[in-house]
């Protein structure tokens, strides 16, 4: 596929690595429908920046804890673009009281809402409007620790096994008209509170490339992504080997 004067949605795309994937896809000529929940001014500085690749350019504000408002959101990109041929399921939480015996029901409920319910919905609605003889493409924001169960994150680790599972599941589903692939990533960005030497302190110990990655290469793989017509139900480690 030909990213120029494409559409594509990408939630949670105001900031880190949803925001490199608005970027690349503004680069490459796609016109972006940024889909953000708390990072309202961040969302309008990646906004400007990706006009700035003189690509026509939205935010939209949707809870992704709430499934009405997740329902909202491929209507509304509609509505402003009149076409979506890319979605990209890139919003997630990633708490860290997520333990076996720390997850309340609250915290499980919001996880599987926010990291597996809204790419499902996404997806729905995504493929209920590309016609029959469209062609549309998905690309789920996944994580390469799935490959290698430990107890830490625990539900989160549900919740991303099972995004796993239905990249591959849609993948059979929405073919041909639709391809659906992951990233899977590593130590790409450290989580908020942390700096650099956290990831350096993970490359050491156990990164055989002894380096961690940025949120452009994710952006990179995304794009490459796209581009194929004949791959479906890939994942793309970015990982410096570390789950292999
Ligand atoms: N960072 C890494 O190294 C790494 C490693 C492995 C996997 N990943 C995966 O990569 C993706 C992005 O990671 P990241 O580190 O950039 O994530 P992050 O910094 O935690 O950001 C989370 C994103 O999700 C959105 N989001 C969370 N809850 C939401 C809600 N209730 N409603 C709407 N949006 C919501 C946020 O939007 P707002 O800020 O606008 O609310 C934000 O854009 C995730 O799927 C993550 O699992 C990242």
């Amino acid at each position: 596929m030909e990213l120029k004067n494409k559409v594509a949605v990408i939630t949670g795309g105001a900031i880190r690595v949803g925001r490199a994937i608005t970027l690349g896809l503004a680069q490459a000529g796609c016109h972006v429908f940024i889909h953000y929940g708390r990072s309202a001014q961040p969302a309008l500085a990646t906004e400007a920046e990706a006009g700035g690749y003189g690509v026509e350019t939205a935010v939209y504000r949707a809870d992704l804890a709430d499934a009405e408002a997740t329902q909202t959101i491929i209507p509304a990109a509609l509505a402003r673009f009149g076409r979506v041929d890319i979605l990209i399921n890139n919003a997630a939480i990633f708490p860290d009281e997520d333990s076996f015996q720390g997850t309340d029901l609250a915290l499980w409920e919001v996880l599987f809402a926010i990291n597996l319910r809204a790419p499902f919905l996404l997806s729905r609605a995504f493929a209920a409007h590309i016609p029959p003889e469209g062609q549309g493409k998905i690309i789920n924001v996944n994580d390469g620790r799935i490959r290698r169960p430990a107890p830490d994150h625990f539900v989160y680790r549900f919740t991303k096994g099972s995004l796993w599972q239905m990249t591959e599941m849609l993948a059979l589903e929405l073919a041909p008209r639709i391809t659906v692939n992951q990233v899977a990533l590593g130590a790409i960005l450290p989580p908020p509170g942390q700096g650099w030497d956290y990831l350096q302190h993970i490359a050491d110990q156990r990164i055989p490339l002894r380096r961690y990655g940025n949120a452009e290469m994710v952006a990179e793989a995304v794009n490459y992504l796209l581009r194929q017509d004949f791959l479906t139900g890939v994942t793309i480690p970015i990982e410096g080997g570390e789950y292999l």
